[in-house]
């Protein structure tokens, strides 16, 4: 969802006058990508054909029972009872659907986001989506999701808003990748599926969001006439234009296994997809994810997403948020499409009741399905004097606010976020034996990342002091406290009665020789913490550190031969400083979340080993991405913000790879305390006769079952023989064959990780199970997914440029 000021900012800026796209301009510093209209790809495929009807949840797939009794619910709803299930109202959460007492129904309230119930006091801050992916393990995802829906369900919240899948992270530009995982489709995918898993086994529904297309925050939403109405719109938000075999590798796979996972909801996105607004796009929303994944749930709007009433009901779209009639809202524009529009509808014929009744089936089902009629607590009253979104004053509706207030709802959390935050950091750099530390006796901490944040702890601005737990916008959380990282290397350090000095003004220290600053003389180590701001509706401006945070380090180190620096980012920065001699190690600590400061020090110490792995690839200059974000366009006409995705599958590794260029440090990567070895990578078939395409299977929840059962056993062995117990990632990497897989193909695809920890010396085997999809193409002609014939190769490794053992599959045999 969008916060009022940064949307309106982007909004009241409708014309850019800008030249054409030029590598240089993407210079750090100074990024702009203007995308020129190109008509002849608009007409390509800037379109998308009509799927009606929006197909009637079954129940299919373990709903079953859930969905007789949501059945059994609507059969008692009168009309406009009806049109209020399906659209939201102002009220204390920052969705909510009003009771309907006489049946016993107390409502439903929906609140944000991937990394903490975000309207809430007594609620714990845990790590960004990033930091998650960055972990590569399972067990912390789903650990994490489990924790997280436990907060949610004691404040009241039936619905959490999250996890995020999109943007998947097409653009390293993009301004909300860290709120969900990582570029790669596959981590992604397991991401959401864990994460799901752990919301709903508290519980709690989860929603899969941004569905689909939402790869950046520049022009996501129209630029409406601030004097006009709902529907005086100067220009449309940009349409992500998509080509079919693009969307279902890489943009649809992570939502498949969402579907797989059962999740409760799906939110359409802002922008549009192909020439028409995701949330009324029938091709995606009844095409796609009803028909093609057997998707059993109910799909939301975004916030304000919804641009239209009878088109986007038919077009999939089963409920509108925030809903609501008057002028509440933060947006321009005020009212609802639905509401009172839905039951006119039905009235004059114009939509069916059957797809109304199917509407709040699919948002019963789920409902039913996780007892949510049981006992499930009332929303906390002091969530309501905390929603800046829809203050009571703009109520419309009355809400029964019962219980005890300001709950205390973090219970052992914090242990599970300090333990979070480490395993999501990624060491890049360790020379000299500069870490694990070994009890330095004079420490000196620099940068205005180490300490308290001046600030509040509400981070919705990216203040000049403090350290950073989280990016900003819907996807943030509302620290109750914070570890810094100066608080928590103080507290460790006087273990060792060392002497801490700091320095946390970020001018200071680079306009100072730091030999004067500090005494009595060079300290045995030097600590930079550095940040990286990134928040919802906005795209970065560059993929530095801020602050002057590259000249910090310069300055440091110049001075000091052993500077150790910390990021705390929402993801890729490009790290100018890498090879510097003094600069002995760089941990790239992402967003950890409360406990930040003791996530840092258990690994500077050697207390944890780190095991955190790139959720993305460090390119060696910002120019070197593919697929910038569109951040402006040079003509004023209704349609022009256009964003072709040119590049197809060339994203990430996939485009570093394919065109064989060197990144600073590639995807997957990261070091450890101690060393690793992988030996005797070999694949079985489970069946011998593996077919090109998929057996025909009735579609259940993440589509054809077929295309997620296992067809191979692949196995390697991977012992610690380093001098420390530790844990890695064996990650196996699958190469199609090259002459029967259509062109455009990546070099290679990640298709299977697992997190071990293996004490010294102790070696394992590790099992992937390789599923029919992961050996599949999506066939464009026969619009299914194929699995060609000819020889796959296999390789396993520690990192997507570090491949350790190799083999080769035929699954189909000409
Ligand atoms: C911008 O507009 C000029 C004409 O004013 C045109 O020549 C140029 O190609 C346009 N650039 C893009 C990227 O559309
Ligand atoms: C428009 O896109 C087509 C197809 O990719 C390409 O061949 C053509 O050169 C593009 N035209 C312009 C003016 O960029
Ligand atoms: C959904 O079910 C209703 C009644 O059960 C039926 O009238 C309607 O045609 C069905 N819609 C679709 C799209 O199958
Ligand atoms: C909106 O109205 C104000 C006051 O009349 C006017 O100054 C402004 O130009 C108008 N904006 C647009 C985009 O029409
Ligand atoms: C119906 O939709 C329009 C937008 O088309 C909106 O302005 C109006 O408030 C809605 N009416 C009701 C009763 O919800
Ligand atoms: C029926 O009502 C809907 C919602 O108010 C409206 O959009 C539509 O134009 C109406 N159709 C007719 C034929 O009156
Ligand atoms: C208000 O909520 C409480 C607690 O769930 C419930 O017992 C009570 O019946 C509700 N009141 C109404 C009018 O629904
Ligand atoms: C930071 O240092 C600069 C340069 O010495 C100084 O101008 C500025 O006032 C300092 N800021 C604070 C908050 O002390
Ligand atoms: C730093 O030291 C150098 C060499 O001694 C000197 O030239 C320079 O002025 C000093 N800079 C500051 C800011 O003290
Ligand atoms: C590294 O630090 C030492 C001081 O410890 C300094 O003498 C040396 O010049 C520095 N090296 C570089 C390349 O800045
Ligand atoms: C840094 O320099 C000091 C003094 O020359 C030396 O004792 C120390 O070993 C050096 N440290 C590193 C990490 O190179
Ligand atoms: C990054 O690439 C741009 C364009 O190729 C180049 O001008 C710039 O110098 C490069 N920056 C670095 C730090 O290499």
């Amino acid at each position: 969802m969008a916060l009022s000021l940064l949307l309106s900012g982007l909004c009241l800026a409708p014309y850019v006058s800008a030249q054409a796209f030029d590598a240089t301009e993407r210079e750090e510093g100074a990024f702009s990508y203007v995308q020129p209209l190109n008509t002849t790809i608009l007409t390509q495929y800037g379109s998308s054909p009509a799927v009606l009807p929006s197909p009637n949840a079954t129940g299919f797939g373990g709903w079953e029972a859930a969905l007789a009794r949501a059945q059994a619910f609507v059969a008692q709803l009168t009309l406009e009872e009806k049109a209020d299930m399906v659209t939201g109202q102002p009220g204390p959460c920052v969705g909510n659907i009003v009771a309907v007492p006489r049946l016993g129904f107390q409502g439903l309230c929906l609140q944000d986001g991937p990394l903490a119930i975000r309207v809430a006091d007594y609620a714990s801050t845990f790590s960004a989506g990033v930091s998650a992916a960055a972990t590569w393990d399972k067990a912390i995802m789903y650990e994490r999701g489990m924790a997280m829906g436990e907060e949610f369900k004691a404040k009241g919240a039936h619905i959490a808003l999250a996890p995020v899948c999109g943007p998947l992270g097409r653009s390293a530009y993009s301004g909300r990748n860290w709120e969900g995982f990582s570029p790669d489709p596959y981590l992604t995918g397991v991401a959401m599926e864990e994460t799901i898993t752990g919301l709903q086994d508290a519980g709690v529904q989860a929603t899969a969001k941004h569905f689909i297309g939402n790869e950046q925050e520049t022009q996501r939403n129209p630029t409406y006439d601030p004097n006009g109405t709902l529907t005086d719109v100067i220009q449309e938000a940009i349409s992500a234009n998509i080509d079919d075999r693009t969307i279902h590798e890489l943009y649809l796979w992570p939502f498949a296994n969402a579907v797989h996972a059962k999740v409760s909801s799906v939110m359409c996105s802002y922008q549009r997809l192909n020439g028409s607004y995701a949330c009324e796009n029938s091709k995606v929303q009844n095409g796609l994810l009803k028909e093609e994944l057997g998707f059993q749930g109910y799909v939301m709007s975004d916030w304000g997403g919804t641009h239209s009433g009878v088109a986007s009901i038919e077009g999939g779209l089963d409920m509108d948020m925030p809903g609501g009639i008057g002028t509440y809202g933060l947006y321009p524009q005020s009212g609802s499409f639905f509401g009172g529009n839905v039951t006119s509808a039905v009235n004059n014929g114009t939509v069916p009741i059957s797809r109304i009744d199917d509407m709040i089936v699919r948002i019963m089902t789920p409902y039913y399905w996780l007892g949510q009629d049981q006992n499930f607590p009332t929303v906390d009253p002091s969530g309501a004097d905390l929603n800046t979104f829809s203050p009571r004053k703009t109520w419309l509706r009355e809400f029964n606010l019962t219980g005890p207030s300001s709950r205390d709802v973090r219970d052992n959390h914090g242990e599970l976020i300090r333990k979070h935050g480490a395993a999501g950091t990624v060491l890049l750099k360790n020379t000299n034996g500069a870490l694990p530390l070994k009890a330095p006796k004079s420490i000196a901490v620099f940068g205005n990342d180490a300490g308290d944040d001046t600030q509040g702890f509400y981070n919705q601005v990216d203040f000049e002091y403090g350290t950073l737990t989280a990016g900003g916008g819907s996807g943030t959380g509302r620290l109750t406290y914070l570890i810094t990282p100066l608080a928590a290397i103080k507290e460790r350090a006087a273990k060792d009665n060392a002497l801490v000095q700091q320095w946390l003004n970020n001018t200071l220290i680079i306009n100072s020789n730091i030999t004067d600053l500090w005494i009595p003389a060079l300290p045995e180590v030097c600590i930079v913490f550095l940040k990286t701001w990134a928040e919802e509706a906005a795209d970065r401006q560059h993929l530095s550190v801020d602050w002057d945070g590259n000249e910090v380090v310069q300055s440091v180190a110049k001075d000091c031969n052993n500077t150790i620096v910390v990021t705390h980012s929402s993801g890729i920065n490009t790290l100018p400083f890498a090879d510097h001699p003094n600069v002995t190690a760089i941990l790239a600590a992402h967003y950890p979340g409360q406990e930040s400061g003791y996530s840092i020090v258990d690994l500077l110490y050697g207390d944890v080993n780190p095991s955190g792995k790139l959720p993305y690839t460090i390119a060696l200059n910002g120019t070197d991405y593919n697929a910038p974000p569109t951040t402006a366009v040079n003509t004023t006409g209704k349609d022009d913000w256009q964003s072709w995705f040119e590049e197809k599958l060339e994203i990430d590794y996939r485009y570093f790879d394919a065109q064989n260029i060197s990144v600073r440090y590639e995807f997957g990567f990261g070091l450890s305390y101690t060393t690793f070895e992988i030996a005797n990578l070999q694949a079985a078939p489970i069946d011998d006769a593996i077919t090109s395409a998929a057996a025909e299977q009735p579609t259940a929840p993440g589509g054809n079952p077929e295309l997620w059962a296992s067809v191979y056993n692949v196995t390697l062995s991977l012992t610690n023989t380093g001098d420390v117990d530790g844990a890695t990632v064996p990650q196996l990497y699958v190469s199609f064959p090259t002459d029967t897989t259509p062109a455009g193909t990546p070099p290679k695809q990640l298709r299977g990780f697992e997190k071990v920890h293996l004490t010294v010396g102790e070696c394992q085997t590790v099992v992937f199970e390789l599923m029919r999809r992961d050996l599949s193409y999506w066939d464009i002609i026969s619009q299914q997914w194929l699995i060609p014939e000819g020889e796959f190769t296999l390789s396993a490794g520690f990192s997507s440029r570090d491949l350790k053992a190799f083999t080769s599959i035929t699954p189909v045999k000409a």
